[in-house]
This record gives structure tokens, C-alpha cells and sequence, in this order.
């Protein structure tokens, strides 16, 4: 049985705390606007696409509560729940992309339309996004699946996986989508420091899947691919710039140094609503800083020496110039993509 990384049942936003896996696979309901924004900044829900449907889903448990609370009109209520989600977190575009599709709604919702009303027209937009990216994902994973050859090692970093997105993924939708097909390969998971999203996630939802996956500190990757067990690199993205440069979580830069210096092909999966055409390059992406915290104390024992200074940053860009193509849901888009996103978006 898929999870439900989020959804939206009796007018409730429900969704799995990923912070307590893979010990515990709980749901929480999120019925406060500030307890969605805190889910989304603490990475209860993470990833790129999961974040722009919660956001969504976030603006009606936003509206409706300023509504009731500060006596706001609905369409007054949800324009500050939308402004309020945006400041969550800077670097997935999927979020403002999301909020964006809901103010869209209320800019075009008749000036007439009661408060009732209104909430219905968000609603049905929120649900739609969630959807729409089920949809989106499958049709990744059919896209990317031909990438896998039987016996491959294929390596992946972070968790672009169901629980990124609505349900299926992006980078792994591709390898259950192969896997259902009745390839054999060997999925190698990143353990991804400093949350260890490759470790508590990808290597949980591979196993659970029952693909064969080995999982691997981070600074192992250039020793396995020089073992020769690396025939492909599959991540996911939380931003693309129109040149095809590609941000995602800190440390796929590196994997994909390592995969050029290896002949290794290197693929990044994502929807269309990841790329951002308004960003000539990767150079213009905002990368989000994070606690100190999270590297020098992790999961609740302090591995650093107190008053260390920590740089920690959450994603790198990998230069287009190392992407073999970026798998969408329309299909596999190849450099020049200055031409193939311009195309596309
Ligand atoms: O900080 P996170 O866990 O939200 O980072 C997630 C990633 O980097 C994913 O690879 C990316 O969002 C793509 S998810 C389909």
C-alpha cells in the first residue's frame, strides 16, 4: 500500500511527521496555519513537490482560521495565509509556485462571491495540486524507467521519493516504475547528512517497496562508483534555473562531479512546476541556511565541540553542464536546455 505523504480529509489537513521515521509512521493533523508553517520549516513534510500541496492545502487551514479568528473576508484571510506559508522555506520553487496557482483562484473568483464560496473555489484548487502531482509522478516514473538496465547499481541521493511528493516521487518513481516492470538493479542510498533523509526515508521506502538497496555513508560514493557498482545517478530537484542548472539537497553537486569523473550518466527527476524559467542560471537560486544545530547535534547527542562554527547550508547547484536530462512528466528533456526547458514551460 502507497503512503499518504498528505491529505486533505473532512476539511482536515492530515500528513505523515517525517521527522519521527522510519521508527514510527505517524499522521498528524496540521489545523493551525502556524502548525502547517512549522511543519514545512522543521521537515515534518519535505521535498519539493510535498511542500508546494501542503502549502496549498495550508492557505485553506490558513484562510479559514484567520477568517473565524481576525474577521478577515475569506479572500483577505487567504492572501496573508499564502503571503505567511511563503516564508517557510526559500528554496523549493514548488512552494511559491503553489501559493501562486492558489492567489490565481482568488484574482480570478468573482468580486461578488460570499465567503462560502470562495473557500470552495480554494479548495477545489488545493485538491486538484494534490492530484495533479500523483499524476505527475506516475508519469515520471514512466518516463525515467528505460534509464534503468537490468542489473544496474543506481545511486540516489536525499529522498525524492513518495514521501517528497504527493505519493510515488520523482528520482525513485523512476526506479519503482522499472521495478514493477520486472527490471532487476541495486539501488544505492546516499545516507544524506546532516538530516539523514537517504538513511531514515529513501533506504525505508526502497525496502518497503522491495527493491534491493544498499545503503552507503555519503563520503562512500566515490568509492563505490570506482568499484564499478554505479551505472546511473538519480536525484531529485527543488529548483531548476532555465539553463538546466539544477539546486537539490546539499552534496548531489558533489555526486555529480564524482559521476562525470566516473562515465557515470547523471539524471535529475522532476515535474514541471520545478523549474523556474524566471532564473537565467543556478546562480540566482536561494539556498536555505540552516541551524548549526543540525550538524553539531542531530538526533540528540552532541557530536561537535560547544561554540564550533558551522556552515550549513540544505542544497548545492549542480551545473547543467553535468545533467544527462531532467526526466518530467512529459518526458526526458536533453541539453542544449536553454532550448529544450524554453520549449517546455
Ligand atoms: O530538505 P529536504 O528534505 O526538503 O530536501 C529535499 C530534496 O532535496 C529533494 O531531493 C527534492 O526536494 C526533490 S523531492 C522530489
Amino acid at each position: 500500500m502507497p503512503i499518504e505523504t498528505l491529505r486533505w480529509t473532512d476539511s482536515e489537513l492530515v500528513i505523515v511527521d517525517q521527522t519521527l521515521l522510519p521508527n514510527e509512521l505517524r499522521e498528524i493533523t496540521l489545523a493551525t496555519e502556524e502548525s502547517v508553517w512549522e511543519a514545512i520549516k522543521s521537515l515534518r513534510v519535505r521535498g519539493a513537490p510535498a511542500i508546494g500541496v501542503c502549502a496549498a492545502l495550508g492557505v485553506l487551514v490558513g484562510a479559514r482560521e484567520r477568517c473565524a479568528v481576525g474577521g478577515l473576508s475569506m479572500r483577505d484571510a487567504a492572501l496573508a495565509a499564502a503571503d505567511y506559508l511563503a516564508t517557510s522555506r526559500p528554496t523549493a520553487v514548488n512552494l511559491f509556485w503553489a501559493l501562486d496557482r492558489m492567489r490565481r483562484v482568488l484574482g480570478a473568483a468573482s468580486p461578488d462571491s460570499g465567503d462560502a464560496d470562495i473557500f470552495s473555489l480554494l479548495e477545489a484548487e488545493a485538491v486538484e495540486i494534490l492530484a495533479e502531482d500523483k499524476r505527475l509522478c506516475r508519469a515520471i516514473g514512466e518516463h525515467g524507467a528505460p534509464l534503468i538496465g537490468e542489473g544496474d547499481g543506481v545511486l540516489t541521493h536525499c529522498n525524492a521519493g513518495g514521501l517528497a511528493t504527493a505519493d510515488y516521487g520523482t528520482a525513485l518513481a523512476v526506479m519503482f516504475r522499472a521495478h514493477e516492470k520486472g527490471r532487476g538493479f541495486r539501488a544505492y542510498a546516499d545516507e544524506t547528512r546532516p538530516l539523514l533523509q537517504g538513511a531514515r526515508l529513501t533506504a525505508w521506502e526502497l525496502q518497503k517497496a522491495g527493491i534491493d538497496v544498499t545503503l552507503i555513508c555519503d563520503n562512500m560514493a566515490a568509492q563505490v562508483m570506482k568499484e564499478g557498482r554505479i551505472q546511473l545517478c538519480l536525484v531529485g530537484s527543488d529548483r531548476i534555473a532555465a539553463n538546466g542548472d539544477a539546486a537539490n539537497k546539499i552534496g548531489t553537486y558533489g555526486v555529480a562531479l564524482l559521476a562525470k569523473a566516473h562515465g557515470i550518466p547523471f539524471y535529475v527527476a522532476a515535474p514541471l512546476s520545478t523549474i523556474d524559467p524566471s532564473l537565467a542560471t543556478g546562480d540566482e537560486i536561494p539556498i536555505e541556511q540552516r541551524d548549526a544545530e543540525e550538524v553539531t547535534n542531530g538526533f540528540g547527542r552532541r557530536t561537535a565541540p560547544v561554540g564550533i562554527d558551522v556552515y550549513n547550508p540544505a542544497f548545492d547547484v549542480t551545473p547543467a553542464s553535468l545533467i544527462a536530462g531532467i526526466v518530467t512528466e512529459i518526458g526526458i528533456l536533453r541539453p542544449p536546455y536553454v532550448e529544450s526547458i524554453c520549449k517546455s514551460v
